[in-house]
């Protein structure tokens, strides 16, 4: 079914809410311009925003700060639930409004909380068996992690991480790596779709196809792409999809994606039983019935999808591939700076690490918050010790040269411990 915001506004009564009206208003602001070095059209996307005016916030990769029609959106819905006019989720309309954005069918789209929870109904709803395989990397987040790890443990399963070269030169060493790793005894492969730790693009389609013929389950934690890039679920390939559209499509925090392949949604054991868990003709839908739930992040869920529909998903990826480059650029000329995101622009989105000679990146991280009211993030996992920046709609030139020059400083002079 294909989504149409009239129709759904018409059937929650919508005169009375004011964020169709805003986002109508806002496509048609937005519907000229927008090449990425546009400064006018970007610096009136970055006014949708709530976020303080002298805040350089390059952590889009935790979480997404929300503009303002979807915080509007949020309110609204919790307005009517505490009048007692509880709206109700408009399913169809939200799943149809996913897919208009990340492809895939909009059948196949579950809403939990977030990643980590998405990733949980895939871990614990196969059957794994003793001796079974999971096939994963050292550049996984623990939210697509740690659920295989319960898993395993808990079937007397193995898992397996595969090591990946930083900074990976081509996605056929990427491949590989991975590959490697697999035995006849593997059940599932579980790889970011773009690693927290590097903001590296992994080649998802084409370990998709090699476990396909290998009757190889693959689940795809794809927390980052969707909002950054403009995907297609059904060009990405594997078995599940699990993101956080709270962090790139800007969705409030709180709201999970799962997507099941059509030859799973009757397969999957659900772990939360709610009323027709096994009704499998419901498919996935089954996977939504979690009893009472905060319905409002859904309402914002759609208003954020418009809100990226409305700058297009072109326009979004070209300006933060710019930003980034900007950004990249800029590192790779400092002298001590050695950057852990791959040179390839196929390999990479808006997100870069990196660290600098003798500067911890924890100390970094505070010298910036303090001199400029930075926010970054530092990936302290696995012993890595780099510093990602993560560069989203709302950013724009005068914050990435900021930082460069910081970073200059702090790479010529060093940073207070
Ligand atoms: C690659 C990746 N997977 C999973 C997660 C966990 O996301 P959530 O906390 O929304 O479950 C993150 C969060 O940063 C992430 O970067």
């Amino acid at each position: 079914m294909r989504w149409d915001r009239r129709r759904f506004v018409s059937v929650l009564g919508g005169a009375s809410l004011a964020w169709p009206g805003a986002l109508d208003a806002l496509a048609r602001d937005l519907a000229s311009g927008g090449a990425p070095d546009d400064e006018a059209f970007w610096s009136f996307v970055r006014g949708q925003f709530l976020l303080p005016p002298d805040r350089i916030y390059l952590n889009n990769g935790t979480l997404g700060p929300s503009p303002r029609v979807v915080v509007d959106a949020v309110a609204e819905h919790a307005r009517r639930v505490a009048s007692t006019f509880p709206p109700g989720v408009a399913w169809d309309d939200v799943k149809a409004a996913t897919a208009a954005l990340v492809g895939g069918e909009p059948e196949g789209f579950v809403f939990p909380r977030n990643t980590t929870e998405a990733m949980s109904f895939v871990a614990n709803g196969l059957d794994l068996r003793p001796g079974d395989e999971v096939v994963t990397t050292d550049h996984e987040h623990i939210g697509g992690l740690e659920p295989w790890k319960l898993a395993t443990k808990r079937r007397e399963a193995r898992l397996i991480v595969a090591s990946l070269p930083t900074p990976a030169r081509d996605a056929g060493e990427l491949a590989d790596s991975v590959w490697r790793r697999v035995t006849p005894a593997t059940r599932v492969v579980c790889v970011s779709h773009m690693t927290f730790t590097t903001g590296t693009l992994m080649p998802v389609s084409a370990l998709a196809r090699r476990c396909a013929d290998a009757g190889i389950v693959l689940a795809v934690d794809g927390a980052h792409p969707p909002g950054m890039l403009g995907i297609d679920l059904a060009e990405v390939g594997g078995d599940f999809y699990a993101s956080s559209p709270h962090k790139w499509l800007l969705a409030p925090q709180g709201t999970g994606l799962l997507y099941i392949t059509r030859a799973w949604r009757e397969r999957l054991w659900p772990t939360l039983a709610s009323g027709g868990w096994d009704d499998l003709s419901l498919g996935a839908h089954r996977f939504n019935h979690m009893g009472t739930m905060d319905e409002s992040r859904l309402a914002g869920l759609l208003a954020a999808l418009e809100f990226m529909q409305a700058i297009g998903r072109d326009r979004v990826e070209a300006r933060v591939r710019y930003l980034r480059d900007t950004l990249e650029q800029g590192l790779r000329a400092i002298p001590g700076v050695s950057v852990a995101t791959p040179a390839d622009e196929a390999l990479k989105g808006a997100m870069v690490s990196f660290a600098i000679d003798g500067v911890e990146s924890a100390d970094l991280q505070r010298h910036l918050s303090r001199a400029a009211d930075v926010r970054t993030r530092v990936i302290g996992e696995y012993g890595y010790g780099w510093m990602r920046l993560s560069t989203h709609v709302y950013n724009v030139p005068a914050d990435v040269e900021r930082v460069l020059e910081l970073l200059a400083s702090a790479a010529r002079d060093g940073v207070p411990a």
